[in-house]
């Protein structure tokens, strides 16, 4: 647990994200793929889903895009914005089939040497990795179908870069369907100024109105919430790192209820 108070420039929040990102995938281990594995059942996604997926894959950090995936068709392009270890992009190039591509791109280098071991493990040929940041896409204008993302664009520090450049690489008709947390209300100063409550996806969070702004302002129609759940559903505070969380950020039992009640995991979806 880290306990300095976050930086607040862009390039410093990426550089501490990435970092954040590189002990998570670095630290994996046999218990974590269990817990990863229950948790991606709690947020939807179906036993053949799970099994589908190769091994180390699944890393238990996305807030849920099964039913995003779901809609993909073959042949289409697909993006996956912040692909980790690259869980959803190999669902995603399932679902494409081998006439459609996906391309999931990430910061992170020790996430894409993961995600690229489990491709070439797993044999998946329709889906490639590319070193990006997500405000910056290393794509063309217009050259995408559809655009997933799971539980990272709250992570970015310039949420309307990201959608910007969502815009430029869709091609018209093109969508978005992204998983994403946002926040009802505000959080205190505490929890946003925390290295691990920005790492978690909760201190980066925008609020609600505000994200679906961003995302309108991007030029993008049809924005609607498609799903919604509470984290206050999830929340486990018998979890060892949440306790610890609450008792470095001085927060009591009801407190930490009362805040998680505002933060919420939504499914986004919006056409250019
Ligand atoms: C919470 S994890 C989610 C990973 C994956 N989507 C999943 O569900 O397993 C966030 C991922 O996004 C990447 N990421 C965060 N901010 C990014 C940015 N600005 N540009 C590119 N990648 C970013 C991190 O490196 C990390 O792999």
């Amino acid at each position: 647990m880290t306990q300095e108070r976050r930086p607040q420039a862009p390039d410093q929040v990426r550089a501490m994200v990435s970092e954040g990102y590189a002990r998570v995938v670095e630290a994996r281990g046999a218990e974590d793929a269990q817990r990863a594995r229950e948790m991606g059942a709690r947020l939807g996604y179906s036993e053949d889903q799970l099994d589908a997926a190769p091994e180390g894959a699944n890393l238990g950090v996305g807030c849920g895009n099964p039913t995003a995936i779901d809609t993909l068709q073959p042949g289409e392009t697909v993006v996956d914005l912040g692909s980790g270890a690259g869980f959803d992009a190999f669902l995603a190039a399932r679902q494409v089939g081998p006439t459609g591509r996906v391309v999931g791109v990430d910061m992170t280098d020790a996430m894409l040497e993961k995600a690229r071991e489990n491709a070439q493990n797993a044999g998946i040929e329709n889906v490639e990795f590319r070193k990006g940041q997500i405000e910056a896409l290393p794509l063309e204008d217009e050259s995408v179908d559809a655009i997933i993302s799971n539980c990272v664009i709250n992570l970015s520090p310039e949420k309307d870069r990201v959608y910007g450049e969502a815009w430029r690489v869709l091609r018209p008709g093109g969508r978005i369907m992204v998983s994403d947390i946002v926040l009802d209300r505000p959080l205190p100063a505490a929890v946003l100024d925390s290295i691990d409550a920005y790492l978690g996806c909760v201190g980066g969070a925008s609020l609600r109105g505000e994200y679906l702004e961003t995302i309108a302002k991007a030029g993008f129609s049809e924005v609607r919430v498609d799903r919604e759940a509470r984290f206050a559903q999830a929340l486990d505070l018998d979890d060892p790192r949440i306790r610890e969380l609450m008792e470095r950020l001085e927060i009591s039992e009801d407190e930490a209820k009362h805040y998680a009640d505002a933060i919420v995991s939504l499914h986004v979806f919006a056409r250019k």
